[in-house]
Formats: structure tokens, C-alpha cells, sequence
């Protein structure tokens, strides 16, 4: 059976002596079979390599499915919902099952995920948790034609967007290219040939010092713009910075970090396949791309300011004393500006709906 690496190896032999990072990163993450996030590895959870705040408690994707049935209850009966990149598949059974509680169930529960392996995954966690709504949900393998009226989520899919790795040069733009040397993978830093990653990073030259390096996702006003909705809510979730801490000059490596077993590195070069690849996102680059999709860039906070002002609380009796520490502990986690409270942020991009948005009723 072909490996991921000699797969790798084989495209960078065809097309010359190197590719770009940016292939680099994607044939890593998603190859059909073999990628990261397209081959059977466990990936989340305690077991995987990294936990997702929809893994860490359900009381996560409950706050979720509270901003959810503000849209939902405006809209009436033709509310849908729609997740990108749904990982295990837990938040949108946590999703449902609240909605279901608070009787405000959408007509459908649409996931565009472009892991084959992860959709059956998310599948048999859905016909697990809630499978009497499994007939509302449903896989779609390309984006709806018709824009929909209700909400679009993502949370943690944009930072495992390929990105382009580049370096400010004093004349010119270098890029990170990944080539072979003694069968092992290696960077090479060449003047890029791709002018749209020139020109995106001669505008950021004014602000940077020479040798400068860090990551842009290039693809990101395309998706933004490809995002059908017609009336509601896309809820964006990750963690990130506006532009002017994204490209501070001190954070002069840029943001790229791999995870494998629940440890961090910068290295994206080894455990090929076996480990995540993640860039920051930058969310000024997101409200950009919004405006210019002509949704309006409602609102913007961290994490903790918004699960707070979505009614994040404890649900279990404090008389089970374990369960409830339990809990305390998994709450501290998404909130603590020292865990995931101020690292992670919300974006909230409207369409054809202006009242103010529950979430983010504390957002400054
Ligand atoms: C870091 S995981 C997060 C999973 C889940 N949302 C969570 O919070 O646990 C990234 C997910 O996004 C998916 N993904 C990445 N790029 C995507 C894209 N362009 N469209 C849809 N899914 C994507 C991956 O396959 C994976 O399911």
C-alpha cells in the first residue's frame, strides 16, 4: 500500500524538485486515504492529538444552539443549519439536542465535511446520540445551489486551511517550497512565483521588518464568498488575531503549529500523516472578504465573552460532587483567558438580519 510520504515524494518528483507549501500542507491533510484528516486515525479527543471545545463539553455547542434559535425562531419554519468541517460529529448532536429542548429544531442539518472518513464518523456519532433526528440531517458534497435562510457554522475548520509560508525580503518575496534531500522532506526558501502571494505581502511590507516570515491562507476570500446564505447567521470560530497583532513585527515565525499527541511543535516536515497542521487565522482578512461578499460583519469577540453571554452555566447538581468539579474544570477551560477565553474568537457575518445578536451582547 502507498504511504503518504512516497505519495508526496511522487507528486514533488513529477513536477519538478519541489512544491509550494501551501500543496505541501494540503496533500498532508487530505489526501483521499491517506491524509490526516481523510485516513482513520482518532485525531480528537484525550486519545488523539488535540481537543476542540466542542470535545472538552457539551455545554459549548448548547451556547452555540442558543445563538442558533435566535436566528431559527426569526426565520420560522424553514430554518437550516449548516456546519462545515464537523470533525467527530458531537457538536452537531449537542447542537440538535438543545435545539430539540428548546423546541426549536431546524428543518435541516446540513454538513459539508471533505473527509470521507470523518463523515462516517460523524454519522455513526449522530446515529448514536440522536437518532431520531437522523432523517433532518444530512451530507452534502458540494455546497448547496440555492442559498439558504439560517445559520452557517465552522468552528476550528479555518485554521486547518492550507496556507502559503512566505518571507519578507529586502528587494523581493520569498516562499517556503518543500523539496526531497536524502529521501527526506526539507525547505526551500525560493522568490515565490506566485504573484497574487507577492502582492499580498509587498502590502504588508510597511509594517514588517526584513526577514520577516508568517503564513496567509489565500483561499480564504473565496470560501467567504462561496458561503450560500441568503438570510441569517455564519458563526466563525478559531483562534486567531486581527491583522495587526496576526503580523506584529515580533511574531516574526509566523503561527504555523502541528499537533500529534497532544503535543505542539513547528515542524510540519515529520510524522507526515500523522499529525495536524494548523496556521492562525486572521479575522481582519475574514471581515475584508465579508464586506467584499456583502454580508455585514455584525459583530466580533473572544470566546469566553461569547459562551458567557450564551448562558454558559453549570448543569449537573452540585451534590454529585465529582461530576460537578468535572464540569467546573471543563468550564474554566473554554473560558480562562490563560486556556481558550481569549485566544479563540467569534465572528459573526449577517445577512438580511440586524438585531442585536445574543452571543455578543458582551463584545466591546
Ligand atoms: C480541527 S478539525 C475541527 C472539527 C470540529 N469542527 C471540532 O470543532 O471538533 C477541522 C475539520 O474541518 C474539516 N475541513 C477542513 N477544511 C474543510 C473545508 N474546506 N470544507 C469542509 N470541511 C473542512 C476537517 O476535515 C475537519 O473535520
Amino acid at each position: 500500500m502507498k504511504t503518504l510520504n512516497s505519495y508526496i515524494k511522487q507528486i514533488i518528483n513529477e513536477t519538478g524538485s519541489r512544491i509550494s507549501f501551501y500543496e505541501f500542507m494540503n496533500h498532508a491533510l487530505y489526501t483521499p486515504g491517506l491524509g490526516y484528516y481523510s485516513a482513520g486515525s482518532r485525531k480528537f479527543g484525550v486519545e488523539g492529538d488535540f481537543i476542540t471545545a466542542p470535545e472538552i463539553s457539551p455545554l459549548f455547542s448548547h451556547c452555540i444552539a442558543r445563538q442558533c434559535q435566535q436566528i431559527l425562531a426569526a426565520i420560522e419554519e424553514n430554518g437550516i443549519i449548516l456546519e462545515f468541517g464537523a470533525g467527530s460529529g458531537i457538536m452537531a448532536a449537542d447542537i440538535l439536542q438543545e435545539l430539540e429542548n428548546l423546541d426549536s429544531l431546524p428543518k435541516k442539518y446540513l454538513i459539508l465535511e471533505i473527509s470521507a472518513d470523518l463523515q462516517q464518523r460523524q454519522r455513526a456519532t449522530l446515529e448514536k446520540h440522536v437518532p431520531h433526528l437522523i432523517d433532518r440531517i444530512e451530507w452534502l458534497q458540494q455546497l448547496p445551489e440555492t442559498k439558504l435562510q439560517g445559520v452557517i457554522l465552522a468552528n476550528e475548520v479555518l485554521d486547518a486551511m492550507p496556507v502559503h509560508r512566505f518571507r519578507l525580503d529586502e528587494q523581493d518575496v520569498s516562499e517556503f517550497y518543500v523539496s526531497i534531500e536524502e529521501s527526506e522532506f526539507k525547505w526551500q526558501i525560493l522568490p515565490t512565483e506566485n504573484e497574487e502571494l507577492r502582492e499580498a505581502v509587498e502590502k504588508l511590507r510597511p509594517n514588517l521588518p526584513v526577514g520577516y516570515i508568517s503564513e496567509i491562507n489565500l483561499a480564504l476570500p473565496a470560501w467567504i464568498q462561496s458561503l450560500p446564505l441568503a438570510t441569517g447567521l455564519i458563526l466563525l470560530i478559531d483562534y486567531g488575531f486581527p491583522n495587526n497583532e496576526y503580523y506584529h513585527p515580533q511574531r516574526n515565525e509566523g503561527t504555523l503549529m502541528c499537533h500529534y499527541r497532544h503535543q505542539t511543535h513547528d515542524n510540519p516536515l515529520i510524522n507526515v500523516g500523522l499529525q495536524d497542521i494548523t496556521a492562525h487565522v486572521n479575522f481582519t482578512a475574514i471581515a475584508d472578504a465579508a464586506i467584499a461578499a456583502n454580508l455585514k460583519v455584525a459583530s466580533y469577540t473572544n470566546q469566553a465573552n461569547f459562551l458567557l453571554a450564551a448562558g454558559l452555566a453549570p448543569n449537573i447538581d452540585p451534590d454529585d460532587t465529582k461530576a460537578y468539579l468535572q464540569q467546573a474544570q471543563q468550564i474554566k477551560t473554554l473560558v480562562l483567558p490563560s486556556e481558550m477565553g481569549e485566544l479563540f474568537k467569534v465572528m459573526a457575518l449577517t445577512a438580511n438580519f440586524d438585531s442585536p445578536l445574543l452571543g455578543f451582547k458582551y463584545a466591546r
